[in-house]
């Protein structure tokens, strides 16, 4: 299965909202890892990770991951920032990785008008040091992981899903 567009990338750094845009474009539906992943357990990310922690919820995304492999084409997938690490992201369809700086991503967060569900909801975001880290030991694996880069950094979203859809020749 294939011919779906798989957006990874840093949280926050609108894989949700480029999904969306594309979708109004194209029409295809939008399957979002960590939604798939609560409803398969009936549990928020958040619990997961208290409850069980961080490499229960990576075996799930790895289940979810071949689950889509098996199942789901034509389809845009946005995923959780650590999805990319499952083992076969590239079998997914194409996958586009979204840069910004990571000074851009967490201001736009804390300027958010929601911005305190945004930080409450994902455990990786609750040390800021810690994520700035995590963002700097990620960086080359998503680029590693992806077949494109786009930068997303002060660009719009409609701008974004042009890009995307010309990249993936859609
Ligand atoms: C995570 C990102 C989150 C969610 C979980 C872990 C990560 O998704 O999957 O909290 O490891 O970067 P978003 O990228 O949608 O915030």
């Amino acid at each position: 299965m294939a011919e779906n567009i798989i957006l990874i990338g840093f949280m926050g750094v609108g894989k949700g909202r480029t999904a969306r845009e594309l979708a109004k474009r194209n029409g295809r539906f939008i399957v979002d890892t960590d939604d798939l992943i609560e409803s398969m357990t009936k549990q928020k990310i958040r619990k997961i990770f208290a409850e069980k922690g961080e490499p229960h919820f990576r075996a799930l995304e790895q289940r979810a991951a071949d689950w889509l492999e098996k199942n789901v084409s034509g389809t845009i997938v946005s995923t959780g920032g650590g999805f990319f690490m499952v083992n076969n992201i590239q079998r997914l369809g194409t996958v586009i990785y979204l840069h910004a700086s990571v000074e851009s991503i967490i201001s736009t967060i804390q300027e958010h008008p929601k911005a305190e569900r945004k930080i409450k909801k994902r455990p990786l975001l609750q040390d800021l040091e810690a994520a700035k880290a995590l963002y700097e030991k990620r960086l080359p694996l998503y680029r590693e992981a992806a077949h494109h880069e786009i930068v997303v950094e002060g660009k719009g979203s409609d701008w974004v899903a042009d890009e995307i859809l010309r990249i993936a020749g859609l």
